[in-house]
């Protein structure tokens, strides 16, 4: 591979509505490592192609199929597809990706079933693209530091992970305005079969297997509609088991009035405790038995080795969510020049394809617990 630009595709993310094309863009802009090649940017030919023309992708295309196919004839095709797309599409995106020898980084959830998120790990695994699932709190320094902390046992043994993500933009009924956001997160052919769970409640567990490097293998769970009228559940509530014996509780909410996106964390061991909020996300509490509470702070306090490159800016001058979301374009970027064998640093170990099938197991395993009155039910494995 000739020192260039990787070259990026996108699906989804367009159309004056949109959410989250935009931070993506600014995302794999950011670092200047990386073009916006080819997009298919929204569900009707006329509107990806007009959309693909207005934000300067060098290529358009009606549908992702015919850009997968069509890229994967050309000498500069494309190295990997950002799919940003509700979440019905993402199986077939990311499927029609990975059989064209494109790597992926695609949204959560990452499926609308386990089976199809199984079937990606599949084809991942046999074709040996790479393959991201933009858990993006996961690219946020401080929570890479917790996860160091934890990983090097200094806080001991886990025994309870509190994790939560309160929101309050469902609280009435958003989806009668028309915000395109709502309309389809409340429709289960759309989102899936959990509402906030698959939405936000899938971040939080995230930081269970990221942070805490620990898995549920039993869920006892309490999904509610609180809001009328809604078929999937606004408010996910999970006990869970956890692979080392320890426990944790993950608790997701779209009413909780006056919430924005307060996700947070605390990994409590034998010998200390880590602490994480969005709402001070430039700070992280550690608290290490018989010794006074400490606060690392980003940019004032080292890091590892092994985030080198994964923070852009002098202390104190806040970086934040975009730039979490560069960071999982970065390591899905140094997987890609590693395996044409370009001189690269190692990418910060992310979360996969296994990550994003693990997360839809968490999901599919409440959902049945949860119609099942809180029985304690058996989440699936993923590996
Ligand atoms: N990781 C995060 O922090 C985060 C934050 C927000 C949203 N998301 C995820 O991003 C995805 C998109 O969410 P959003 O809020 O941006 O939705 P949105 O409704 O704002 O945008 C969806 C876009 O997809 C396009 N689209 C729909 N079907 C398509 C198809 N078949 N081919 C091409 N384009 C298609 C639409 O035209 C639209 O541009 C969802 O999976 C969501 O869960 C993740």
């Amino acid at each position: 591979m000739a020192h260039r630009k990787l070259r990026v595709g996108m699906v989804g993310g367009g159309g004056p509505g949109n959410f989250f094309g935009g931070p993506h863009r600014t995302a794999i802009l950011m670092d200047n490592t990386a073009e916006l090649t080819a997009g298919a940017l929204r569900s009707t030919k006329e509107g990806s192609l007009a959309e693909a023309e207005r934000l300067f992708f060098k290529r358009g295309y009606g549908d992702f199929a015919t850009m997968m196919t069509e890229e994967a004839k050309l000498a500069d095709k494309i190295d990997y597809v950002t799919i940003v797309t509700p979440n019905d599409s993402h199986y077939a995106a990311a499927k029609a990706a990975l059989e064209n020898g494109i790597g992926v980084l695609c949204e959560k959830p990452l499926t609308l079933t386990l089976e199809e998120s199984l079937d990606l790990v599949r084809l991942t695994k046999s074709t040996g693209l790479p393959f991201i699932v933009a858990y993006t709190y996961t690219g946020l320094p401080m929570v890479m530091l917790a996860r160091e902390m934890v990983s090097q046992g200094d806080i001991g043994e886990i025994r309870k992970v509190e994790a939560w993500y309160p929101q309050g933009w469902l609280a009435d009924r958003t989806e009668d305005s028309g915000l395109q956001q709502a309309t389809w997160r409340v429709d289960p052919k759309k989102s899936g079969a959990s509402g906030c769970g698959g939405d936000i409640g899938t971040h939080a567990y995230e930081f269970v297997r990221f942070v805490a490097g620990l898995s549920a293998t039993e869920v006892s769970a309490r999904l509610t509609t609180f809001v009328s009228g809604r078929v999937l559940d606004d408010d996910f509530t999970v006990l869970a088991r956890l692979c080392n014996g320890g426990t944790a509780t993950v608790s997701a909410s779209q009413v909780t009035v006056g919430a924005l996106n307060d996700v947070g964390f605390k990994v409590i061991g034998t010998k200390g405790r880590v602490e994480w909020s969005m709402t001070d996300h430039l700070n992280l509490q550690v608290y290490r038995s018989g010794q006074p509470l400490q606060v690392y702070r980003l940019g004032g306090d080292p890091l590892p080795d092994s985030m080198a490159g994964y923070t852009r800016l002098p202390g104190g001058h806040p970086e934040g969510f975009h730039e979490a979301l560069a960071n999982l374009h970065k390591s899905i970027q140094r997987q890609i020049l590693a395996r044409a064998g370009e001189a690269t640093p190692a990418a910060y170990p992310h979360p996969g394809v296994v990550d994003g099938a693990a997360g839809m197991a968490f999901i599919e395993a409440a959902v049945a617990s949860s119609h099942a009155s809180g029985a304690w039910t058996a989440v699936a494995g993923v590996d």
